[in-house]
Parts: C-alpha cells; structure tokens; sequence
C-alpha cells in the first residue's frame, strides 16, 4: 500500500480522447487526495493528441507546474515509470462510430455505440488494442494498475478475463455513477449519500435498492418518480448526458420500468427492450456519431486551439470534468486500501447467485490495494436472468470469434442478440460490417453457407 505523502505517475491512453481535458482538470481539482508527480498521455494518433496536449501543457504551466507533464506516441516512453493507466481509446476514431451506428440502421437494426451490431463490431476491434496496452503496461510498469473505461466495456471486460487473466485492469462505467446522482436528487440527497445494490452486466442491469447511510430505502419513491418522468430531473446534474438525444433516454427509463416495476432500470436496456422503438426514432442519416463530432468534439478542439493560440488558459480554460472524478475515488481507493464501494465490471463466481461463474457481472464490489471484491447480490428473477444469460452468450461468441478468426461464431452472436430479428438479416449486417472493418478486424475464416 502506498502512503499518503506519495505523489503518483498517470498515463492517460488515449490522449486525444474529448474526454482528455475535462479528466485533468478534474485531476487538479482532486490534486489534495490525489497528488500528481507526473503525468504523460499516450494515443496513436499524433496530430490529434497533440491539440489537447499542447493545450493542457500551458494550462498545467499556469496552474501546476510541479506536474511533469509529457506525451508521446511510444509506448515505451508512455508506459515507463507509472502506477496508474487510465485507459479511453477509441477503437476506430468516430469514423467507425458513425459506421457501427448507420450499417445496422440501413437494416432497420438498433446502431449503437456498445449495444447490439455496433457494439459487437466496436469490441472486435478494441479486443486486440486493450490487450496490446496490458502487455505495455505488463511490460514497462509491471506494479501499474489500468482503470479502463474503453468501450465497449462488457465485450473487452470478458476478452480481458479469456487472454489476460492475471492482469491488474478493473473496468468501469460512468453510467450508474450519472443515473445515481439523478435518483439522489430526485430524493433530495448527495450521491455520495446513497448505498446502492445493483445486478447484471455492463450497459444491462437493474438497481434493486437505493439506500442512505442510515438504512432509509428509496427505491419506492424513486420508482415513483421515474414512472412518470423516467430518470429525467430538471436542474442540470452533469456534464455528460444532456444532449436532446440523452434526454430522450433518460426519459424512455419509464418504459424499460413499466417491464418490470420491482426495479430500477439501467437505461441502456432500452436498446434491447424497445429494439423497434429505437430504430423509428432514429436518422440513419445523422446518428450520436455525428451529433458528438458536431457537439463534444468540436467544442474541446475549439477550446484548445484558443488556447494554443493565444498561449494561456485566461481565454476560457477547460471545463472541469467533476463527473469523472469517480475514476480518482477507484484510483485512491487501490492506492490507499480505502475499502470504498464501486459499481465494477468483475467475474461473477457467485456474485449473482443463479448465473454462471464466468460471465463477467456489474456490481457492487469493496476496492482495495489488491483490487476488487465483488458483494454477493443473491438470486436474480427468470426476467432478468433470462436477459443476461442470453446477452453474455452474446458476448462470450464474440470473444471467440475474436480469437478464432471465426465467422460462423460471429455470425452466431449477432443471431443470437435480442436487437436483431432473424439469422438472415443477422448475416445481412454481419456481412456489411465485415466490409466496413477490414482494417481492424482479424480477417474471418469463412464456411460460405448460402441462407436460401
Ligand atoms: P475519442 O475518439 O475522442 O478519443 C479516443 C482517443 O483514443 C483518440 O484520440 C484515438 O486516437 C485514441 N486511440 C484509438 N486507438 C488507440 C490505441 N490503440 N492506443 C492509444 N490510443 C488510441 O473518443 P471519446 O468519445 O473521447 O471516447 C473515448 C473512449 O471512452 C471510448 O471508448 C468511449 O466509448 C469511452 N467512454 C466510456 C465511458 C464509460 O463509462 N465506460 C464513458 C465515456 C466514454
Ligand atoms: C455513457 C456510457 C459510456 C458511453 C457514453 C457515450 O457515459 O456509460 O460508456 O461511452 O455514454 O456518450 P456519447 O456522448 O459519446 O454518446
Ligand atoms: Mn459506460
């Protein structure tokens, strides 16, 4: 365990991510709990690193210049001397965002980042890139710990636990971290206030109590609230998940609900429940792709370019990213053996009592120095077990279709995904993807089979 006085070494990989910037500033603000000796980024791409990297190194002049501060493309300079990688790549860029979203909605299929055909194409080509930065980390830093919230989380979570058993990666969504501080205010509380128990997979699960250090169940109320407004609140509770199509999201929690009203739904699962909803609602033409690089995007190069230009911070600094700071409380939580609860993407082995010991599970877990230990969430309903069985056999044939070059597994796990029809369309999309992604993916050993 590491003492309070030391000062840490971060890598940021990923570098050029939009979520860069927000995240070291967050870091300054938690700079008391969290001190920093140094600081590097790492991403494959120079030329957009090198914008927010610039820009963070004349704000990081002005405000903490005790911070060594350096990036770099090489992954020997990257990964030498650290103790912590926080892992955002982005597999592909948002130009292969854009095809995971418009190739299934040419099929009138759910294109999504991480769910359905999207995300399985999007995990077969981050599988190889988090691999390959484990064994960077194994190789240069062997006591560093990567905190990874790459996507799509669940599909690499299972590939990291299949190829890298042993290593020191825990994997982490912001995504109950946000619905949580809307529950804490729609029952007036602090996040910080709430103790939750939680089940099911990345992007796939459900909150079976919501409660406040006292032992005060909320969950009733909450689920009053969202039955008529889903998750939505009406003051601004961050800074991620306000866009209008985020709104809409937020809002449909009052259909995924009505499907189950004992518990509180991850609102991911509209994709799966409401699969024909979501496409009607959808511009094959103009998807979240388009709508983040003429949004998000667009906003954080603007502002590191005024402030590459003018040569400091005083023309508008970085806004601070306060809702990752949840990756600092994982990061003190390994550093400082503090024992704090996190909902974490883990092997199951018994955390949810009714499903098998493989399939790596979201749930509450203790964190420590020796990293996570998963709270037991007893015995799930047919509903949801059915739902999550099915979703992780999903994801299991996309690992091995991954490490076998394997088409007719590939071909199987699309088949077998709620958001798809039939085994024909399942190829139909499969087949497109295939095209789309020749430079990423491991090419696929083909058993033609015509479907007549
Ligand atoms: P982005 O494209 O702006 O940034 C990703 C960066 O990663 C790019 O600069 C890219 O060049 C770089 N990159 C790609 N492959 C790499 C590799 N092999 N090694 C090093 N760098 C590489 O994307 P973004 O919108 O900022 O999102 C970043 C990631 O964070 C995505 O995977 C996104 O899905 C994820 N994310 C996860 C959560 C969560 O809760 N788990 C929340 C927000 C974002
Ligand atoms: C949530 C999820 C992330 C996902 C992000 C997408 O925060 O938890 O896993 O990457 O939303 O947001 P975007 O604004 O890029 O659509
Ligand atoms: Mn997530």
């Amino acid at each position: 365990m590491m003492t309070k006085t030391k000062k840490f070494s971060i890598v940021i990989a990923g570098g050029g991510s939009t979520y860069t910037a927000g995240i070291v500033m967050m870091l300054l603000e938690n700079a008391d709990r969290f001190p920093l000796r140094a600081l590097k980024l790492y991403d494959i791409d120079e030329a957009r690193q090198a914008i927010i990297a610039k820009a963070i190194a004349i704000e990081l002049k002005e405000k903490a210049p005790n911070i060594e501060f350096t990036w770099t493309t090489d992954p020997q300079t990257a990964f030498t001397d650290v103790d912590f990688c926080f892992a955002h790549i982005r597999s592909g860029g948002y130009k292969m965002r854009e095809q995971d979203e418009k190739i299934p909605l040419k099929h009138h299929v759910v294109g999504q980042e991480t769910c359905g055909p999207g995300g399985i194409a999007y995990g077969m080509r981050s599988i190889g890139d988090i691999i390959e930065l484990i064994d960077f980390m194994e190789r240069y830093s062997p006591d560093c710990w990567m905190l990874n919230y790459s996507n799509p989380a669940s599909i690499v979570a299972e590939a990291c636990r299949r190829l890298r058993p042993n290593a020191k990666i825990l994997n982490i969504c912001d995504m109950p971290v946000g619905t949580q501080r809307r529950m804490s205010q729609i029952v007036g509380l602090q996040p910080e206030d709430l103790e939750v128990r939680y089940f099911g997979m990345n992007h796939f699960g459900w909150w079976t109590s919501v409660k406040d250090k006292a032992g005060h169940e909320y969950l009733p109320q909450i689920r009053d609230y969202v039955a008529h407004h889903g998750y939505l609140t009406q003051v601004e509770v961050d800074t991620q998940h306000m866009d209008a199509s985020w709104q809409a999201t937020h809002k449909k929690a009052q259909d995924l609900l009505a499907v189950d009203p004992n518990y509180l739904p991850n609102t991911y699962l509209k994709y799966y429940l409401y699969p024909d909803y979501v496409v009607a609602h959808s511009d094959p033409e103009y998807t979240r792709a388009n709508e983040v690089e003429d949004g998000r995007e667009k906003r954080v190069f603007t502002a590191a370019q005024k402030i590459i230009d003018a040569g400091t911070s005083e023309v508008g600094a970085f806004p601070i990213d306060s809702h990752a700071s949840f990756i600092v409380d994982l990061a003190c939580a390994i550093a400082f053996n503090t024992h704090e609860r996190m909902l974490l993407i883990v092997e199951n082995n018994g955390a949810i009592a009714n499903i098998d010991d493989d399939i790596m599970v979201e749930v509450p877990c203790i964190v420590g120095k020796d990293g996570a230990e998963p709270l037991t969430q007893g015995k799930i309903p047919l509903f949801q077990r059915g739902m999550i069985l099915n979703q992780a056999m999903v994801e299991k044939l996309v690992v091995d279709a991954w490490i076998h070059h394997d088409y007719q597994e590939l071909w199987q796990a699309l088949t077998l995904s709620k958001t798809l029809p039939s085994a024909q369309v399942a190829k139909e999309v499969l087949d497109d993807l295939i095209v789309a992604n020749r430079e990423y993916w491991p090419e696929l050993r083909h058993a033609d089979h015509e479907v007549h």
